[in-house]
């Protein structure tokens, strides 16, 4: 890691030596999937670290060293907190103390598909309030280009303090993917922007002192948009090899086989699988953000929205799928038993937001089937009229059709083909088994 080059005004070298002595108070507000690892990184590295998040139960459950995030373990998490290095609160006043604040707070869409900014917008409110001098602050929340520069900013400068001199501004994308070993927090490159060269500076020196690798780029627009792109590329991929899936199962061709075939070639071509639809906090909000912004410079985002409509058909047919196999076999949905594997949006995880088990669910429940699931990380499901307690695995013996939605490791599923009349995999999670009641994709 080199050293950064060093920063001329006062407050700016004032801070960078907090930084690097490691005296500097870090404070996180918003202490979810995102903010509660980052916290915990700046702890490790040997900052004392200030957790803030509106919620009683977050804050009470950080400070008794309980952990509800998945990629950290209590037994990372307590001895940080036992040991004076990171707290929680949900008094805003604690921003007077501090020297740094990362912003991970929610940006969810509206109904609309326009951005919700009302987290970024509150949080920073309350941030002002008790802002001072010689401050660095990093918002981390996707969000639109020009959120930083536009929204942010002039809700901190104010009473003549200036951006680059008195305090510094950034806007650093977070790309964590829970439920992933390889990389975390402390590994994945993190990309840092600022209103200013020296906000740019300062934005770098600081994650230096606890990532592996920090790529500063020219200002806080080309950072917000870089996460953007990012999953903007994913999605449209995404949207591409559900399409080529819906056309191989109309022309009666194996897709994965295909798409394992293709990824055997050692260039220009990258392997994206189709499934069940889109989900999580990331993939099905964020391109929206961009098309939502581009609607005001005159163009239309097609490619956005052309992959999400194609990504929204999926659910519904996964749900055709297992009324047809049904049919088949002499069955009509109504009325019959259906036990859906997993209702995370992803594997390995707990997170259950824009998962398509939700849509699956509904169109099911829509049609008349008798609905029940396992899922080794989420014990209940409550959504519109269904309450459900994930069932052992052995109860897929008593369904009329399994429904294979999200492929968790811990899943048996050697025994899951043998006990289960009839299966849907929508992930390819039985590639290693050949059966004539499993129905893919
Ligand atoms: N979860 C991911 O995998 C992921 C990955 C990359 C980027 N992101 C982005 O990071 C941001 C945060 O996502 P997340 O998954 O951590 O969300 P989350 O819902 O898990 O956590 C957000 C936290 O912010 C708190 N909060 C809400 N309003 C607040 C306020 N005014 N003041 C203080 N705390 C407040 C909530 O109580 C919650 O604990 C979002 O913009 C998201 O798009 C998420």
């Amino acid at each position: 890691m080199s050293d950064p080059s060093p920063v001329a005004e006062p407050t700016a070298k004032l801070l960078a030596q907090k930084i690097r002595a490691k005296t500097a108070r870090v404070g996180v507000v918003g202490l979810g999937y995102v903010g509660l690892p980052l916290a915990v990184e700046f702890a490790k590295a040997g900052f004392h670290v200030t957790g803030i998040d509106i919620s009683p139960e977050k804050t009470r459950r950080v400070n008794a060293g309980d952990s509800y995030v998945g990629d950290i373990p209590s037994a990372t998490l307590a001895p940080l907190v036992s040991g004076g290095r990171l707290t929680a609160t949900s008094d805003f006043s604690a921003v007077r103390d501090l020297d740094t604040i990362n912003i991970c707070v929610p940006t969810p869409l509206r109904k609309t598909k326009d951005p919700d900014m009302s987290f970024i917008v509150s949080s920073c409110q309350e941030i002002a309030h008790h802002f001072h001098a010689g401050m660095l602050v990093i918002l981390e929340s996707t969000t639109y280009p020009g959120t930083t520069d536009e929204l942010v900013l002039p809700m901190l400068a104010q009473n003549g303090l200036e951006a680059g001199r008195d305090f510094f501004l950034c806007f650093s994308p977070e790309r964590v993917d829970p439920g992933n070993p390889k990389y975390q927090t402390s590994n994945i490159p993190k990309v840092v922007g600022g209103v200013t060269p020296a906000c740019t500076e300062m934005g770098r020196l600081f994650y230096s002192q606890a990532l592996q690798h920090v790529v500063p780029v020219s200002s806080t627009q080309v950072a917000e948009m870089v996460k953007l792109l990012e999953n903007t590329f994913r999605m449209i991929n995404i949207g591409l090899v559900n399409e080529i899936a819906l056309m191989c199962d109309r022309i009666g061709i194996n897709v994965w086989e295909v798409i394992d075939a293709a990824a055997t070639k050692p260039f220009g071509f990258m392997p994206f699988y189709p499934g069940p639809g889109l989900g999580g906090h990331c993939i099905p909000i964020d391109p929206f953000y961009l098309s939502w912004k581009t609607k005001q410079a005159g163009i239309e985002a097609r490619f956005i929205e052309l992959a999400g409509y194609i990504n929204g058909q999926m659910p519904h047919f996964v749900a055709d799928k297992v009324q047809n196999a049904l049919n088949d076999m002499g069955k009509p949905v109504r009325g019959s038993r259906i036990h859906i594997m997993g209702v995370a949006y992803k594997r390995d995880i707990d997170d259950m937001r824009e998962s398509p088990a939700l849509d699956i669910l509904l169109l099911l429940q829509r049609r008349g089937a008798i609905l029940g699931y396992s899922d080794p990380h989420v014990p209940r499901l409550v959504l519109d009229g269904i309450d459900l307690h994930s069932a052992p695995e052995t109860a897929a013996a008593d369904a009329d059709c399994v429904v294979i939605i999200t492929d968790h490791t811990a899943f048996d599923y050697a025994a899951l083909v043998k006990r289960a009349p009839l299966i849907v995999d929508s992930r390819n999670a039985l590639r290693s088994f050949q059966a004539k009641h499993i129905v893919r994709l």
